[in-house]
Order: structure tokens, then sequence, then C-alpha cells
């Protein structure tokens, strides 16, 4: 097997002497590529925003930015990663002399103050800059380069977006603690469209790196990147107390944060039977191991319920890597994708040595964080039968709008037809040891009328479904209260529909 290597601005590099558990963050600054910064160490600032050739949407490759402090270095063996450094382009002597656009938006606008924030920032808006399917308002309905029709720009696109398409989104997960975000919002808004000889531009034609099988082991610790299904499950069988992880979002705060170390660690988001999606006429199936922009950018609105919730879920930084497997893998019941799951009827794929089990979402979180998933089986995949309910809506209740863990979250799938209510799902998260369906509710409402009447009787059955708690994040009564309302918020949402 060839020895670990990871390609940074250009330039391969080994990865060797690095310990398996060496973020992509130290790894850099131990290297001298000292742009990228730590801030928090946990995916909640962006200072240590880097940019990996990812497998793209709409172009082969797609540049993405993702939290360098939650990646262990060994995850990008044989990959291709840029850092603020490497998008200025360098005189002879390596030097950077031309800063990139992006940088230059920024210096010009005054997006920059003490600077700590700022190589993260630019490495997420040179994601954003390099996003295929971004266009001006005046190329709305195709971009030059063919990538097929814009997103999210003029009017249809909100508010959040620029006049050059710029998604502000994008920036969710950079935190500026000095300069403000208003100069950095115009640097965002004045950038153009990359020119036909950027490299960087360029690049997105070709392929992206292939995924390498990988065994970095050392004394205190092993890497392994298997390269098939079946060798993932033979490892973890050989291994069952192995920490699977995929975009490492999760498991990069419990090594920096809580100081863990894993004998071994299994990667498993670059199989691609994890990573397929199947969208057909009785249903929809998400392999486990796409991240949550792969899912939103695919499915582009087939699955309302889901677009409605990735928003919500974190930030851009964070969804780039995260997966519905590692979501729903760690059990935990503030996930917020299992109430929206829960409440689309879905089920999971199970794979391991026993070969193949579909089990319904609503069967598989059995305690805290404990679920029906056996040793050495993995989520392949997340199934969604169709046809999906008429009425969809995702409330998350929690301190601030944007990249924050929910204190509840509700999640609604309703068909309501001439007035009456024929089926109800109801998702609930953060309010019992578990993700729960509202099943009472749902009994409340089933077969009776969409009444302001019957939706403030069923309003109460929610606000006692489940078995809230008091922590830091919300007292119980706070939780309770909240859940009633969500549904007569739904209630109030359908009417001024109907008024308006
Ligand atoms: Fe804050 Fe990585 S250092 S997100
Ligand atoms: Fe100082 Fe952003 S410029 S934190």
């Amino acid at each position: 097997m060839v020895a670990a290597r990871i390609t940074v601005n250009g330039k391969e590099t080994p990865i060797s002497p690095a310990a398996p558990h060496t973020t992509v963050l130290d790894f850099l600054r131990e290297r001298g590529l000292t742009g990228t910064k730590e801030g928090c160490a946990e995916g909640e600032c962006g200072a240590c925003s880097v940019l990996v050739a990812r497998p793209g949407v709409k172009k082969p490759t797609d540049w993405v930015a993702v939290n360098a402090c939650l990646v262990p270095v060994a995850a990008l063996d044989g990959q291709e990663v840029v850092t603020s450094e490497g998008l200025a382009t360098a005189d002879a002597s390596g030097a950077p002399a031309v800063l990139h656009p992006v940088q230059e938006e920024m210096a010009v606008r005054g997006g920059s103050q003490c600077g700590y924030c700022t190589p993260g920032f630019i490495c997420s808006m040179a994601s954003e800059y390099y996003r295929p399917d971004r266009c001006a308002h005046t190329d709305r309905a195709e971009p030059a380069d063919g990538a097929g029709p814009c997103e999210g720009t003029g009017p249809g696109g909100g508010s959040e977006h620029g006049p050059n398409g710029f998604d502000l989104h994008a920036l969710s997960g950079n935190l500026c603690r000095c300069t403000g975000y208003r100069p950095i919002r115009d640097a965002a808004f004045a950038v153009g469209m990359p020119s036909e000889d950027d490299p960087l531009a360029r690049r997105r034609e070709q392929s992206p790196p292939e995924p390498v099988a990988t065994a970095y082991v050392r004394d205190d610790g092993a890497f392994l990147r298997p390269g098939t299904l079946a060798d993932a499950v033979r490892l973890l069988r050989e291994r069952p107390g192995a920490v699977v992880v995929a975009g490492s979002t999760d498991w990069g705060v419990e090594v920096n944060i809580r100081s863990r170390r894993a004998d071994c660690v299994v990667a498993v988001d670059r199989l691609p039977e994890l990573r397929e999606l199947h969208v057909g006429s009785d249903r929809i199936e998400i392999g486990a191991a796409l991240t949550l922009t792969e899912i939103e950018r695919r499915l582009d609105g087939e699955v309302p319920l889901l677009a409605e919730l990735f928003p919500q879920f974190a930030s851009r930084l964070i969804r780039n890597s995260a997966t519905l497997g590692g979501n729903l893998g760690t059990g935990s019941p503030i996930g917020d994708s299992a109430p929206v799951l829960l409440a689309l009827e879905a089920s999971l794929v199970l794979t391991g040595a026993g070969g193949e089990r579909e089990v319904p979402l609503g069967d598989y979180f059995t305690g805290y964080r404990q679920s029906v998933r056996r040793p050495g089986e993995l989520i392949r995949a997340v199934r969604i039968p169709r046809p999906l309910a008429p009425m969809t809506a995702f409330h998350k209740i929690a301190k601030r709008r944007f990249d924050d863990i929910s204190s509840v979250a509700v999640a609604f799938a309703l068909d309501i037809e001439d007035g009456t209510v024929r089926t109800a799902r109801i998702g609930l998260g953060g309010v019992a040891a578990t993700p729960i369906r509202a099943l009472a509710t749902e009994s409340a409402l089933e077969g009776g009328p969409w009444t302001a009447e019957s939706v403030e009787s069923a309003a109460r059955v929610l606000s006692a479904e489940g078995t809230p708690m008091d922590d830091h994040r919300a007292s119980a009564a706070y939780r309770s209260a909240m859940l009633g309302r969500s549904l007569l918020k739904l209630y109030a949402r359908t009417t001024e529909a109907v008024s308006s």
C-alpha cells in the first residue's frame, strides 16, 4: 500500500509522522501553513476552513469548504486541499504575489480587522465563488459554462443572495468577532465569476481524486479506510470496538474537546455503496454517507421537508461533511434529521456480516444514544416511502436561528383533504431520551377537522408528549410549551395561506 499522503496547495506531502488522530488543522499549522487558524476546535467558528476537492454535483469536482479542526488528516489520504495561502498566485520564489479575487474584495472593502477569522472566511467564500451554478441576476436562466440552471439567484433565491448569486449561507459557519459582517457581505456580493484561466475553476472540469484505501497504523492508533463495503464489514467484525466515522463532525469534537482517542477509527464516507441516491416512484433512497450538502443539492427540493430541514441543520461548513448515517448513527436525541425522517416514516437499511435488513426508524432507537444497530453493522441507506404527505413543516426551536443545537425540534407531515386530517405524522427531538413520534397527537388529529378548535385540543396533547428535561438549553416547561405552540404555528400558517 502506498504511504499516506495529501496534496496541499499543489504540493504532495506525506502524512507521516502525524498521529492517526491529528487533525488537518494541526497538520497544516505544523507545516507552516498558519493561515488556517484554531478558534473553537469544535466546528463552530470556521477559522480553520480549507477547501477540499470533492465529487461535484454539477461538475466533476467541487471545491468544498470544510472545518479542518474536525477532520483527521489521515482521512484525506490521496486528496487535494487548498488553504488560504494557496489561493493567491505565487511569484517565482513561491511567495503569494497576486491576491485571489475573493481576497482582493475582502481587502478593498474592509472585510478584515484583526484578521484572525479572515482566512477561514476566504476559504468559505472561495468555495461559493467556484460553485458552478452560481450566477448573477442577469444570467439567471443558465450560467455561462453550462452547469445547469442557476440556483438561488434573484428574487426566487431570497434575500440572502447577492446580485452575483453569492449565497450568504455559504458563510454561516464563519464567525467574526471584530470587523462586523456588513463589509464581509459587501465583499461576498462584489466578487465576479472565475476567469477562464483560473486554475481552480479549470480543476473543476477534471475528476476529483479517487478515494484510496488507507491503513495508517502507528503505535498510538490506526486510521483505516476500507476500499469496499465487504472490506468494511469484515473489518468491523474483526474490530468491534472501532469508531466508525463519516464526516467526523461528531468524532472530531470528541477528540479535540474531550481528548478521546481510539485504538482504531474506520472511515466509511467514501464507500460507493453508501453514496448512492435513487429517486423512484415508490420511494427515495439516500446513501448514508452522502453529505447533507450533496443530498440538498441533488434532491433539489424533491422532498420539501428535507429542503426545509437543511438550512437549519448547522452551518454550510458542517453540512459539507456531515451525513445522515452519522447523525442517526450517534443515536443522539437532539440530532435534527431524526424528527424529520420519523415524520416521513423513513426506514434504515442496515448492513453487516449477517446481510442486509430494513428497520423502520420508529423502531430504531432503543434508549439514550442506543439503537437496534448491532456491533459491526453499518447504516447503508435511508429509505423514504412515497407518496409524500402534502403538508410538511420543520420547526427548530434554538437560541440562535442557525448553527445551534435544538432545544426542541418538531417535524410535521400531514395529509388534509376537504378539511379533514387523513393522516398525521409528527417527529419530535429534544423531549425524550430518544427522538420519538408524537403518537397521541397523531391519533388526536387523524379523522378530525383541521379547525382552530380541534388543533388547539391536539396542541394540548402535543404539549404532554415525551418526557422533557430541564437542562442548560431550556427548561422542561419551556420545551412542553414549545411543542404545543409549534402545532398552533403550523395551523396559523395554513390558514394564512388559505386566506391570502
Ligand atoms: Fe472553529 Fe474549526 S477552529 S470551526
Ligand atoms: Fe477579527 Fe474577524 S477580523 S475576528
